[in-house]
């Protein structure tokens, strides 16, 4: 069993704040047992203090657990960072929401075939690939021998892993961490044009791998918003924690990389399939990890391979797989209510496109049925505050200028053999005290698959129970 600590990505522009449910942690715990209470007493209200949902500006990491071998995750543009501190480079709120959009078209229209890699990132097609977005959160790895550390954008969504590599041939962005050399490292080797891994690239980049002059397989894998990386399949000792080191781990040394990874040097690939985290160390870890992503930039959340004993808490939920989106962790949602209050929705208008759950995508899609009854219920029960102007994806906010606490309905989502998740910490997505959106979007159309995404996920412990077919969610796992 390996934790890794996860981050949150968080941002902070000098012209656009933007919130979630960021507080410090103090005030979070206070929080988080009021919403405890009155969730025993009356189940649909949750009251805040606005305060408590502006960003903080200093770390607060939650505390340590008792797991020996946790991961650390992060926020990436909050105070916790170590990798998104640049201000002036931090994307905005736009910037990000709009990343997100690209991710989930991308999910949503998943090429199913690629010309092979050109050597010139001009040729690659435009447009498509796999998904990418503003990827918000990140962990901490090292990687070599002596290791070398690494903050990797953590990504259930896509399977390969990749780091910027010297010389950098073609080109490497900017990141905070030194760049990885192989030459520096005694346990790198490339991997072979013929060998059985090199061939395995295919269905983990969606591009046929390359072969370099010197018998080196080279893979090139693109992500939807045209982001790239290219470079050498290779294989390294890897590092979570002084007690649990993966050998051989395959991952991609990037020789060539552009795009909005912005400080973190590169990707933690855990979809499902072969060539992910989650596939390469299934003989150690069983295809099991579980997470839990911090509401707020100021605190920390982790990220555990292997099973070590999940909270009594977690209830399961079956995890389907689609023959057509084998990376993908699908489950299925049955209903949503609001206040207490259930949406009159059809079930169908859940299963005709299925439903996956995504850890970088950040804001959560449903089906436009689905959502336009949500915003009808959340806004007959926000009727006593003053609208604002609809921003970016979301067309519902709101201006508590005038406010200091404010009462919000409990958003409850139902997944199939009966297991309720109720959101406390992904309701409102704060740009500032006088624009705050219902956290949610439609889907352009019905036919297009539904993603619970990461603001909806955070402070949840969800378990990912791969071998088992089964995913888990349990509530105030982290702050
Ligand atoms: C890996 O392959 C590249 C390209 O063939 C080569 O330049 C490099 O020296 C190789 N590295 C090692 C450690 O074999
Ligand atoms: C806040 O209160 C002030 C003073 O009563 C009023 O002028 C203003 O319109 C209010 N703003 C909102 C958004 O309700």
């Amino acid at each position: 069993m390996a934790t890794l600590s996860t981050s949150f990505f968080f941002l902070s522009s000098s012209l656009l704040l933007f919130f979630l449910l960021c507080s410090s942690k103090e005030g979070y715990a206070l929080e988080a047992r009021k919403i405890t209470e009155r969730h025993l007493l009356q189940h649909t209200h949750i009251t805040f203090e606005i305060s408590s949902l502006l960003p903080a500006s200093v770390c607060s990491p939650s505390p340590k657990g008792n797991k020996r071998a946790s991961l650390k995750l992060f926020h990436r543009y909050g105070p916790c960072s170590q990798v998104g501190q640049d201000k002036a480079n931090a994307p905005t709120a736009a910037q990000i929401l709009s990343h997100d959009q690209y991710r989930v078209d991308s999910i949503q229209s998943r090429p199913s075939t690629k010309n092979g890699l050109q050597d010139s990132k001009a040729t690659l097609p435009a447009n498509s690939g796999r998904p990418l977005g503003a990827g918000n959160y990140f962990v901490t790895v090292r990687l070599g021998t002596p290791p070398k550390e690494l903050s990797l954008v953590f990504d259930t969504g896509s399977d390969f892993t990749w780091t910027q590599c010297q010389p950098c041939l073609g080109s490497c962005y900017q990141q905070k961490q030194a760049i990885f050399d192989p030459s520096q490292s005694s346990t790198y080797s490339n991997i072979t044009c013929n060998s059985a891994q090199c061939s395995q690239l295919r269905s983990s980049t969606s591009t046929s791998p390359r072969c370099s002059s010197g018998n080196t397989c080279i893979y090139g894998i693109q992500y939807g918003d045209q982001s790239f990386s290219i470079g050498y399949f290779a294989k390294e000792k890897l590092t979570l924690t002084s007690t649990d080191v993966i050998n051989d781990f395959l991952f991609g040394c990037g020789q060539d990389n552009e795009g909005l990874f912005r400080g973190t040097a590169g990707l933690l690939g855990l979809g499902r399939e072969q060539l992910s985290i989650v596939s390469q160390t299934s003989q150690k870890y069983g295809k099991y990890f579980s997470y839990c992503l911090p509401s707020s930039s100021s605190s920390s959340g982790f990220l555990t391979l292997g099973n070590s004993g999940v909270s009594s808490n977690v209830k399961f939920t079956p995890l389907l797989t689609k023959p057509k989106s084998p990376s993908f962790y699908f489950i299925e949602i049955e209903a949503i209510s609001v206040g207490g209050k259930a949406l009159s929705i059809d079930k169908s208008v859940f299963s005709t496109a299925g439903s996956i759950i995504d850890s970088g995508t950040v804001i959560t899609r449903l089906p436009p049925n689905a959502y336009s009854a949500l915003r009808t219920a959340f806004t007959q029960q926000m009727k006593k505050y003053p609208r604002a102007q609809p921003i970016s994806l979301f067309d519902t906010c709101y201006d508590f200028t005038n406010y200091t606490t404010v009462s919000l309905p409990v958003i409850s989502f139902s997944f199939s053999g009966g297991v309720n998740v109720d959101i406390h910490s992904g309701i409102l997505y704060f740009f500032s005290q006088s624009q705050a959106c219902l956290a949610f979007a439609g889907n352009r159309d019905a036919n297009t698959v539904a993603i619970f995404g990461n603001v909806q996920q955070q402070t949840l412990e969800v378990v990912y129970d791969v071998a088992g077919g089964k995913l888990g969610f349990g509530a105030g796992k982290c702050s």
